[in-house]
């Protein structure tokens, strides 16, 4: 290991780096014998890409602490009670395949997987991304390695995608507000329906559900109604709203519009009779659709949501896609997730940021009805910019043609004879095959030899949904499925006419007269040289990974290896309906399977289920899963939940979408858990404990030694632990979430198994549980998943975010067990390095007894407030000057900060990070020390783009020069990262809620 300059942590580079230094001492006959024993091995492994610093450093950083080998800093890190005792995570478990072999396998997979067409619909849609988007946003790191944008003046390029993403979902909603995604449309319909009971005040607990909303979207509010207590009735709307006994207790109803039959109907009157007994209208619906239909909010709709992954996102078996959420001006203070603003920087120019900040879960912890934390952002950045591509004419274009096909589908199938039971559609036809011998089955038999997928809707109905993606020869290929079914002679494409464009299935009054996307940036960038510069344009914006770390705590920015990107956009990959039969997905599956065995190899768990699409969605699920194992036991009473102060926001929220009642536990002046409180409460709640949450190691950066003791409390009074998995990173093959004590944990995917964060998501929490709680885990209703007595689904596809699953399987995969152990040891090391550089100009808060921290570490600056008014925001923002991004701030502290380096930073980039730390603590001084003003400074004016820099003499009124508000240190004159404004104003933001992009009259007037 590292005890030795020729250990090899490294198999490929550290072989060829001794041979050399064997040669220089020992000649060449050593030499030869090191060559050939790497001979047969591959070159390309990758943990030697992965892990930032080599051998030599490692050993440097080891020495600087106090160790002589990594083996005596792990045994003082860890507590020895939860060491692993037998490597479950080595090579013998998780053997590594280099990068070309992992290429091999992933191709192998890919060719499994059956390349039909699917026209199932039910929410999906084959998309067509636009190659310049596919190539510039989605494979390109300068866009997916970003981080949700807390710190707006380095990400002024992805904020304005998402300002593009909610204004095009406004303008074809005609809703008053969206929001920047959600996780999939499931669960904005779950968002929806809390948002109408909280509206009702939680007091009138029914919602009515049409039986027209798609089947994934039900089962995910089954799930969500149990922890509120809603009672969910599904009904035809039209019959519901009749009934008194569901009238005078609605709070909600949600619709589908069109719905999943391909029905198109005007809902005008009964949003006023939803109104008058005080309940909100929601409607689900689809984007392409409402460049023809009459948008929901122009006929009463309060909530709008659905899933935009149809504009340029790939299906991906499921996702990630953007959920869009968008309502009227009364609910907007109340909408989950995140709300992109304008405001004002410094200099008064207008500027973007997340608005409503405080709305946040960490603030609002128990009194949540929202968990939602990360999102779809990067996916939502792909659907803006298709709009900004295709712009209202492209988009009515791409409509025109898919309805056109739908009707020339329609003309043709009801020539042969079948009976099309909608005749007022968009792109979805329920056809009845009646007609034909074997009706449905028959039709399907067919439609499987020529490689299409149908809907199964019942024996006698079968379903389609067309879109973009359909060329002319696909039409005749699939109206030929219908003629060969019934034996008529099949049609060639000379003999399709087009439909008279006069001849629309949408009646009058629920056609679309309003005109959308008018904007400028929706008509602007329409040719692919303008389309790549605005793409280009944005990025250069935005700090990423590909310009310097960013040592978040607790979100661990590690790299995003390309070669794990890699496979998840071929078309194998992104084309597949995620409910195709299952025998058409045996490479998905196969990988799914591999990617839980690992994952329960990791923790110590016994079954694991990918579902959830966040953290804060495996915390759900994890919590639901627990209540519902306590109800197998006849104590549906337990149902408090212990959660310690320092917890994540999003813990507390979960506890209550779960139906918990949150209790806090302390945690000591040292940031160890209060063990005596603990068990005081865990006594005093003993009849009806449900769980215990545990972040481990700690918020506070440190591996506490009672772990197991708290455990031990929880389980003695019938209560089940969930450990939150978000400091994983921390722990791989050195312990895990089984050792410690804990029943059930989620992992964040986009975390420690290295999906990127896409500036706010995608992200994926799965969920791994012990063996009594394997039978709870979440099911669907379309594909089976899950446990034999599992909770209803959490996410609207069964395997969620099927798509990135790719990238953790891919990671692991490469890494094997030793690279995964090897990359924990060094987010320990690389965490403790900085600890001890950075000790003596700041304050580390918490350390374990032997002075060591774990993966990250927190600085304490409430002195510097005291002492000279400079706050965790200043130091945070002179970073930005430095070209760092800041570490997390005010968290879990609101004095500090927390800084998460992960082990792909090498020694290079975190000495530069220190010397930029330790650089600015100096600048602090001047201000302690009176030679800067308190309100004129280093940190107050920070950051300093290029327009405040290149002020006037007049104009510069600073006790400092240009040149050290820029150029602090040297190795920015290489390195430099321009932020593009100047601090904004939170407070302006909030009070001015301007969410949509200016029109065109706001942008002649604008500077
Ligand atoms: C400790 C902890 N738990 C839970 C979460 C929630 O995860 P997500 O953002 O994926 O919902 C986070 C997110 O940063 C976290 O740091």
């Amino acid at each position: 290991m590292w005890s030795s300059a020729r250990s090899c942590l490294r198999s490929t580079r550290s072989s060829l780096h001794s041979a050399v230094l064997l040669k220089n001492r020992n000649g060449t006959r050593r030499l030869a014998t090191a060559t050939e024993k790497s001979l047969f091995k591959p070159l390309d492994t990758f943990s030697d890409r992965h892990i930032g610093p080599n051998d030599a450093e490692v050993q440097h950083m080891l020495n600087s602490i106090g160790y002589e080998s990594m083996e005596r800093f792990v045994d003082a890190s860890v507590p020895p009670s939860i060491r692993l005792k037998e490597a479950a995570v080595d090579n013998a478990a998780i053997q590594p395949l280099s990068e070309s072999e992992l290429f091999g396998r992933a191709k192998a997979f890919a060719e499994s997987n059956k390349p039909f067409k699917s026209y199932i619909g039910m929410g999906y849609h084959n998309a067509v991304v636009p190659p310049v988007i596919l190539r510039n946003v989605i494979e390109n790191p300068a866009w997916y390695t970003q981080y949700t944008p807390y710190q707006p003046e380095i990400a002024q390029g992805r904020l304005e995608s998402l300002v593009n993403f909610q204004t095009m979902v406004m303008s074809l909603t005609s809703m008053h507000v969206a929001n920047a995604s959600l996780l999939d449309e499931g669960t904005a319909a779950a968002e929806g329906m809390a948002m109408a009971f909280v509206a009702g005040n939680q007091r009138k607990k029914t919602f009515l559900v049409d039986s027209g909303v798609l089947p994934q979207t039900i089962s995910v509010l089954r799930t969500r109604a149990k922890g509120f207590g809603i009672k969910l009735v599904i009904k035809d709307f039209f019959e519901g709203i009749k009934d008194e006994a569901i009238r005078s207790d609605l709070c909600g109803v949600l619709l589908q519009y069109p719905d999943v039959n391909g029905h198109v109907k005007n809902y005008t009157q009964l949003a006023e009779e939803v109104h008058s007994a005080s309940a909100l209208v929601i409607c689900a619906t689809d984007l392409l659709a409402l460049t023809s239909l009459k948008p929901p909010g122009e006929w009463g709709a309060d909530i709008v949501l659905g899933n935009s992954a149809r504009f340029g996102v790939p299906v991906g078996y499921g996702g990630p896609h953007a959920a869009f959420f968008a309502c009227s001006q009364r609910l907007q203070r109340k909408m989950p997730g995140r709300l992109i603003g304008r405001s004002r920087d410094a200099t008064g120019k207008p500027a973007y940021r997340l608005a409503l900040q405080t709305r946040e879960q960490h603030i609002r912890r128990e009194k949540a009805t929202s968990n939602i934390c990360t999102a779809q952002a990067l996916l939502a950045n792909m659907a803006a910019m298709y709009a900004v591509y295709h712009g209202p004419s492209g988009l009515r274009q791409i409509a025109n043609k898919v309805h056109g096909f739908t009707k020339v589908l329609k003309s043709q199938v009801e020539a042969f004879g079948y009976d099309v039971e909608n005749q007022c559609f968009f792109d979805t036809l329920t056809i009845d095959t009646g007609i034909v011998e074997g009706s449905a089955s028959a039709v399907h038999r067919v439609a499987r030899e020529a490689h299409i997928n149908l809907r199964h809707i019942d024996d006698i109905r079968v379903g389609i949904t067309l879109d973009e993606s359909m060329s002319a020869e696909d039409l005749v290929r699939l109206i030929n499925v219908f003629a060969s079914a019934v034996s008529a002679n099949a049609v060639s494409l000379s003999s399709l006419q087009p439909p008279p464009a006069s001849n629309t299935t949408i009646p009058e009054d629920i056609q679309r007269t309003t005109p959308f996307l008018h904007h400028p940036v929706f008509n602007t960038h329409h040719s692919e040289t303008e389309m790549l510069r605005y793409i280009h344009h944005l990025q250069n914006k935005d700090l990423s990974l590909v310009h310097a770390m960013i040592p978040l705590g607790s979100c661990t920015m590690k790299l995003n290896s390309t070669s794990s990107m890699i496979p998840l956009t071929w078309p194998e990959f992104g084309g597949v309906h995620p409910f195709a039969p299952v025998d058409q997905v045996k490479g998905y599956l196969e990988m799914i399977k591999e990617l839980e065995i690992d994952l329960c190899k990791i923790t110590g768990f016994e079954a694991c289920s990918l579902q959830p699409n966040s953290g804060a969605s495996g915390e759900y699920a994890g919590l639901s899963v627990i209540r519902k194992y306590h109800e197998s036991q006849g104590e549906a009473n337990r149902k408090i939940c212990l959660i310690p102060v320092s917890a994540h926001g999003t813990n507390p929220a979960s506890a209550v979408m779960a139906g918990l009642k949150v209790v806090s536990v302390k945690v000591l002046s040292n940031g160890a858990l209060d063990l005596e409180d603990l068990r005081s409460k865990a006594e005093t709640h003993k009849d009806n404990l449900a769980a215990f949450m545990i972040t481990y190691p700690s918020t506070f950066g440190v591996f506490e030694d009672g772990v197991q003791e708290a455990c031990k409390i929880i389980h003695d009074n019938g209560g089940q632990v969930y450990l939150d998995g978000a400091n994983l990173n921390a722990q791989i093959g050195l312990t895990n979430p089984a050792t410690c004590g804990g029943d059930v944990c989620h992992l964040n995917l986009h975390k420690t198994f290295a999906i990127p964060h896409g500036g706010g998501g995608p992200g994926v929490g799965p969920i791994c549980v012990a063996k009594h709680l394997a039978p709870f885990l979440p099911t669907h209703d379309i594909i089976a998943t899950g446990g034999s007595k599992g909770i209803d689904a959490v996410s609207s596809a069964p395997f969620g975010s099927a798509s990135i699953l790719l990238i953790s399987w891919a990671y692991i995969k490469m890494l094997g067990g030793k690279g995964l152990a090897d990359s924990s040891k060094v987010a320990l090391l690389n965490a403790n390095y900085i600890a001890h550089r950075l000790a003596g100009h700041y304050s580390v808060k918490f350390t374990n007894g032997n002075g060591r921290v774990a993966h990250e570490l927190l600085i304490d600056l409430a002195d510097f407030d005291k002492k000279a008014d400079l706050k965790v925001m200043d130091f945070a923002k002179r970073l930005q000057d430095y070209g760092f991004h800041p570490p997390t701030c005010s968290w879990p502290i609101s004095t500090a900060m927390l800084i998460e380096p992960t082990e792909s930073e090498s020694l290079d980039e975190i000495d530069r990070f220190c010397d930029a730390m330790i650089e600015i603590r100096k600048e602090a001084q001047e201000v302690i020390d009176g030679t800067q003003p308190k309100d004129n400074n280093l940190l107050k004016n920070a950051p300093h783009p290029i327009p405040v820099v290149t002020l006037s003499e007049e104009e510069w009124n600073r006790p400092y020069s240009r040149q050290r508000a820029a150029y602090p240190l040297s190795y920015l004159l290489e390195k430099k990262f321009w932020p593009t404004v100047t601090r904004i104003d939170d407070a302006y933001g909030d009070l001015n809620l301007i969410c949509d992009c200016p029109s065109v009259e706001e942008t002649e007037s604008m500077p």
